[in-house]
């Protein structure tokens, strides 16, 4: 297929990508943005869906790059050529990447959740901050989580500060959604624990690791864990603090303990 060259904003398929700056966008599109070459091409390598593929017609020929297209074209994907200066206007910065792709969104259902050995996955309830977001997910991606559950009303996980927090783990980790009800309902015939984390919490996060399957419950960024979903725990863990420190950032504390519960990163093993 021939590639397209785009010169003004004004063009109905630039108006579409730049809509996905916007939840109304990314949900009536079913797509998000994803930018820089190589989390393009490790999209397309973990079976997501290029749709379009959009290139600053100064970014210079290679093998990454030809594979990024033919992955495009493969999923029907249309390629489009742009000037360095409409391709920031498309990421809305300066300095923006000179390769952008619009990738269909895909989530999973719970049954993705099994009772593995050594399984383990994080919950997240009512998550709010796009960044803190992306920060689990990368720490999840990591730390060799099964997946991310995002359970109630979360932020959108394909918002554009979401994704670039990620720094391309999006497309490695699994995103399971449901609401409270059905994540208690599920837990209780899930056949593994639950950690929680509590400020109020009665134990320390040590000799966590097992091969137990595991649910990492973590609170929302105000509230915390709300009552009925802390009493779904089999534990409740706090980090331990300096006495008055009010709390850890939620990407922090989950990298804790992902740490403690996942045992350090596979590459020292
Ligand atoms: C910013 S904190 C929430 C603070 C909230 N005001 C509260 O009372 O729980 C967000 C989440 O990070 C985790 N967290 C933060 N600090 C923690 C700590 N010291 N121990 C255990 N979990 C912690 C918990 O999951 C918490 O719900």
């Amino acid at each position: 297929m021939a590639e397209t060259v785009i010169t003004s904003a004004a063009n109905p398929e630039i108006k579409a990508i730049r809509a996905l700056a916007t939840k109304k966008g990314r949900q009536q599109q079913n797509a998000f943005v994803s930018e820089g070459l190589r989390h393009v091409v490790e999209a397309a390598r973990a079976g997501w869906a290029i749709r379009r593929l959009i290139v600053a017609d100064r970014q210079a020929p290679s093998p990454a790059m030809e594979e990024a297209r033919r992955a495009c074209r493969e999923a029907g994907g249309r390629v489009i050529t742009v000037s360095a200066d409409l391709m920031s206007r498309i990421a809305k910065r300066d300095n923006a990447q000179s390769v952008i792709a619009v990738i269909e969104q895909k989530t999973s259902p719970l049954s993705l959740v099994v009772a593995e050995p050594g399984a383990l996955w994080v919950a997240l309830e009512s998550v709010r901050d796009p960044g803190n977001l992306g920060s689990v997910m990368r720490s999840a991606d990591a730390f060799g989580a099964k997946g991310v559950m995002l359970i109630g009303n979360t932020v959108d996980p394909f918002s554009v500060e979401a994704v670039r927090a990620t720094m391309g783990a999006i497309v490695n980790v699994p995103l399971v959604r449901c609401d409270e009800r059905e994540f208690l309902d599920w837990r209780a015939s899930w056949p593994g624990r639950v950690v929680g984390t509590h400020l109020a919490g009665p134990h320390r996060p040590d000799g966590l690791r097992s091969e137990t399957p595991t649910v990492l419950l973590m609170g929302n960024e105000q509230a915390g864990l709300p009552p009925e979903m802390a009493r779904a725990c089999d534990t409740l863990v706090r980090i331990p603090m300096r006495p008055g420190a009010d709390s850890l950032n939620l990407a922090a504390a989950t990298a804790i303990m992902l740490h403690g519960l996942a045992g350090g990163a596979g590459d020292l093993e």
